[in-house]
């Protein structure tokens, strides 16, 4: 393990930035780290104040419907195309894009990995994603991909942005510190990080080694869920959400900044830290929330409620109520319905499945599926309870019971996934998965009354 804090942003004081929060998700924000840097009334004075560039960044196309548009206004020390030169592709091998279906590996099946081990390699957040699935396709910006990080060294005068993605950030292990053009996010496990498409960032970790789960969302931004029925309150809370408040450096050094565009890698050589934004406003910014403010809501006489009641956040697709990304949240409840088999039931869908174990035990599959860990059920194939989750949830004694120090979670869409080559050859594979079903008996007996 490595303690590491190399750079948080220095203001033009000389003292260091520490990260700080404004609560919210998706409201118009405003923040300014020097004061009168923020333009009053208006987005382009004729001249800004301390001689800074306006710029607006725009998460979404001006026209859209304004409970969706999305955009920052950013006052910066320089206009983003200083931060720009000529692009030289790189290779960034395990960090793919869909489509990409690889010929020899099977993405037809149940599968579960063990967690994907550290290694001596010194890996940045960049050379330590690796991808695990892909689905949809990039250039008509629909889909995803869904990577394991591994992540044990600091982006150091280096620096990235995705043009495909938002990335939605799950950390397992280890702390990460994002210092991105907007302010400073600082995670760890139970938190999550939102970081918007085409905001630039550098990864530094604050304690490592650091592992995690990220989705990739190549389509419409992640929003919070209707919550329908339920009401006002309770799920995810918008104020428990985070943005970070204005944070700058003014550093002439020089530096690379990648950039990630329709699953290529290029690079660019500038003179000075590309994180100048002195002050900001608007709606589109990098967010981070604590998973343990989740509210869950479920049945209380009887029966298993389908697993949306826990949808943390989703990215819709285009068609109602079937997305192209649910972020969905297993965590410590109460169960406490009555003459019900309360594992989660056996289940074929439509949607795929790919789930990550944060911490602690999961209900449906005690044994196998450790922190770290992740399963898949693709489209279409069943799955359900384990023997032993069967046998016990079948018999059990139907006392209210808390399902205690368990945080799982689902990346769920509605495109198919396809396995990585990684994912089918390199990944900690476990062969015998599908076995965990061999054992479940035929119990059915004709007997009027049995059961
Ligand atoms: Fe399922």
């Amino acid at each position: 393990m490595k303690d590491m804090d190399i750079s948080p942003l220095v203001q033009a004081d000389g003292k260091t930035t520490t990260p700080g929060y404004m609560p919210g998700f998706g409201n118009d924000y405003e923040t300014e780290a020097l004061p009168g840097a923020l333009p009053q009334g208006m987005n382009s004075p004729q001249k800004c104040n301390y001689g800074l560039y306006g710029e607006q960044l725009s998460g979404t196309a001006f026209t859209a419907p304004s409970h969706q548009n999305e955009r920052t206004w950013c006052y910066r020390i320089r206009p983003s195309v200083k931060h720009s030169h000529r692009y030289e592709k790189i290779d960034v091998p395990y960090w793919k894009t869909a489509p990409n279906v690889v010929e020899d590996v099977t993405s037809l099946g149940q599968y579960r990995w063990d967690p994907v081990p550290h290694t001596d390699e010194p890996l940045t957040w960049l050379t330590g994603m690796r991808t695990m699935t892909t689905a949809g396709d990039v250039n008509t910006q629909v889909g995803m991909a869904s990577h394991i990080y591994l992540v044990t060294e600091s982006m150091v005068d280096s620096y990235f942005y995705s043009a495909d993605s938002e990335l939605l950030v799950v950390p397992q292990e280890g702390r990460l510190r994002f210092c991105t053009e907007l302010g400073v996010i600082d995670i760890e496990p139970k938190e999550i990080a939102i970081l918007p498409r085409g905001l630039v960032y550098r990864v530094e970790v604050l304690e490592g080694p650091a592992r995690g789960f990220v989705c990739e969302n190549y389509g419409q931004k992640y929003e919070l869920p209707g919550r329908g029925p339920i009401g006002a309150n309770c799920m995810a809370n918008r104020r428990d959400f985070k943005a970070p408040v204005a944070a700058f450096e003014d550093r002439e050094v020089p530096s690379t900044l990648t950039i990630k565009w329709c699953g290529q890698f290029h690079e660019t050589k500038i003179g000075h830290s590309p994180l100048d934004v002195v002050a900001w406003h608007g709606n589109y910014a990098p967010v981070k929330y604590d998973l343990s403010d989740y509210c869950p809501i479920g049945a209380i006489l009887f029966d298993h409620p389908d697993p949306s009641i826990f949808t943390v956040l989703t990215a819709p697709s285009g068609v109602p109520g079937t997305a192209n990304i649910d972020f969905v949240l297993f965590r410590e409840r109460w169960m406490t319905m009555e003459d019900t088999f309360r594992p989660p039931w056996y289940h074929k869908n439509v949607m795929s499945e790919m789930m990550g174990n944060i911490y602690g035990q999961y209900d449906a599959k005690p044994d196998g599926f450790a922190p770290g860990s992740i399963s898949l059920h693709n489209m279409m194939l069943p799955h359900g309870p384990d023997r032993n989750a069967f046998e016990g949830a079948s018999n059990a004694d139907l006392k209210p019971e808390k399902l205690d120090n368990t945080m799982s979670f689902m990346f769920e869409t509605r495109f198919p996934q396809h396995l990585t080559e990684f994912a089918g050859k390199e990944a900690p594979l476990q062969d015998n998965y599908i076995d965990c079903w061999a054992d479940l008996e035929k119990k059915f007996d004709g007997t009027p009354g049995k059961k």
